[in-house]
């Protein structure tokens, strides 16, 4: 999709599609302005008929078949002075997709005076990320959208726009969507550190895949405990960005990467949800897609790694035993009382690792549990944190860039569920309070004078049906905090 700027004067362009946003004050007094192409009198009296009052969302299509300006669309945009980023995201998005099989080439027109400074880059945004599709699966393989070309109209010369950094953070969510969406016997860990290698070379990233031996020799056995059971081998994928110039701050952002979750022999039976078990590798889809983003912004000052211990969850006759006793790196020993909470085994690892590092900042992202499903639905990630402040920036950076998060309590007093009685500790506590305990659990295997926030995306790496931004299917959730917040914090 080609994006452009109009800023030469209004009542010279001359396009076949236009699309004003209008708000409910001055709906009429906006027509007026675009008087030069159409009838402002015949329209105004088809708005009120169709009893379209520039509230929010709504929308209005007229098609003037034949004639120069072929179609013209109104997109009621509230009150004015109440518009928020996510609300234009949204209106914007709803309308993009509707006709995103109809037109061309659109262009588009809103009371920038009236928005927010980044407003054109939510425009970008919204439109290009709710009309993606994927069809890479099936017979439409090659088929694009007929949305080819958006105009942004502007009546200032805003000559300084650029698209760049949004075109980055599209390809990175794009990216992750497309990893999160693939089935299993496609993305597999081979397949995922390939796909890794790929954005090194494209962005100039350092890259290490450690095969199993290494990682056997770094002695994580929380994360081979669970690989064990697959016939495919595990890879443990460590991206670095560096960037030029003095670095003031280093960020590790690690990602579950379970490319299929079983249960293993705690096997997911019933409502379990088993056949979507692909999507367990959400947060590694969102730390590689913001490592595609951030390679193509290249922030200053800030050196980041991007970590997934990347493997499957299933079974054969190797595969771990519920109640067998497996060490962590960190030299913690671990019950494993239920093959089903892999993730946090395989993060036990990767944040030993990361820890390694002397990182300023931990950020994990992982489908970790149901029972963040449970509390928080499939619009609202969970966030546990030993830093406020952190945990703050993040909810702020996902607020701005459209994802909602929660922070959650790492209450102390659950972490009794999590005593064994032959081992340090077991992998999994008391279902109340599941998400807490896996949060808690997380806990023991970092430095605590590092900051550290994980992110519980079980409810929001997917949707059922189209959500604003996201078409339906997998939805890149992360991928546009993590880059927010590396912006906001570089
Ligand atoms: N990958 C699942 C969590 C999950 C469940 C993600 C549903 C998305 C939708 C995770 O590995 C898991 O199975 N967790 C268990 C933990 C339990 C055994 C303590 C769960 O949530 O049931
Ligand atoms: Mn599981
Ligand atoms: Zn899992």
């Amino acid at each position: 999709m080609q994006f452009s700027i109009y800023d030469n004067p209004l009542n010279s362009w001359n396009g076949s599609t236009l699309v004003i946003g209008v708000f409910e004050e001055d709906t009429f007094e906006y027509l007026e302005k675009i008087g030069f192409i159409i009838n402002t009198k015949q329209i105004s009296e088809k708005i009120i008929k169709q009893n379209f009052k520039g509230e929010k969302g709504q929308n209005l299509c007229f098609d003037f078949l034949g004639e120069k300006l072929n179609s013209f669309s109104l997109i009621g945009l509230g009150k004015k002075n109440t518009l928020s980023n996510d609300a234009l995201r949204k209106y914007l998005s709803d309308f993009a997709r509707k006709i995103s099989d109809r037109e061309n080439k659109i262009s588009i027109l809103l009371p920038w005076q009236y928005l927010d400074k980044d407003a054109i880059k939510t425009a970008f945004e919204a439109i290009r990320l709710s009309t993606y599709k994927d069809n890479r699966f099936n017979k439409k393989k090659d088929e694009k959208n007929k949305l080819q070309e958006v105009e942004f109209i502007v009546e200032d010369k805003l000559s300084s726009i650029s698209f760049k950094e949004s075109e980055s953070l599209c390809e990175g969510v794009e990216f992750a969507r497309k990893l999160v969406a693939a089935p299993p016997n496609s993305l597999t860990p081979l397949e995922m550190s390939i796909k890794a290698e790929e954005i090194a070379k494209s962005h100039d990233l350092e890259v290490k895949i450690l095969e199993k031996e290494q990682c056997k020799e770094l002695k994580m056995g929380a994360y081979l405990a669970v690989a064990k059971g697959s016939d495919l081998d595990p890879k443990f994928i460590h991206l670095i960005y560096k960037p030029k110039g003095p670095i003031r701050k280093k960020i590790a952002l690690v990602g579950k990467g379970l490319t299929f979750d079983s249960g293993g022999y705690n096997l997911k039976v019933g409502a379990s949800q088993i056949e979507m078990m692909k999507y367990d590798m959400g947060g590694s889809a969102a730390v590689l897609g913001a490592a595609k983003a951030l390679g193509g912004i290249k922030p200053e000052g800030i050196e980041i790694h991007f970590i997934v211990a990347a493997c499957e969850n299933m079974i054969n006759g190797s595969a771990v035993h519920p109640g067998d006793v497996i060490k962590a790196s960190n030299g913690k020993t671990i019950e494993i009382n239920n093959t089903d909470a892999e993730g946090r085994l395989t993060l036990a690892d990767a944040l030993t690792y990361a820890s390694n590092l002397k990182p300023d900042t931990i950020i994990d992202l992982a489908t970790l549990t149901g029972a963040c499903v449970i509390a928080l639905g499939n619009d609202i990630a969970g966030l546990w944190s030993n830093n406020d402040t952190l945990a703050n920036e993040i909810v702020e950076s996902g607020k701005t860039a459209g994802e909602i998060i929660w922070q959650m309590p790492l209450q102390d007093s659950y972490r009794d569920g999590l005593k064994s009685h032959i081992a340090d500790m077991k992998n999994t506590g008391p279902r109340p309070g599941g998400s807490i305990t896996a949060a808690l659990f997380l806990e023991e295997f970092f430095d605590q004078n590092i900051n550290w926030a994980h992110i519980d995306i079980a409810g929001t790496c997917w949707t059922d049906k189209n959500k604003g931004i996201n078409p339906s299917g997998a939805t890149g959730f992360g991928v546009r905090t993590l880059v927010q917040w590396i912006k906001d914090n570089a």
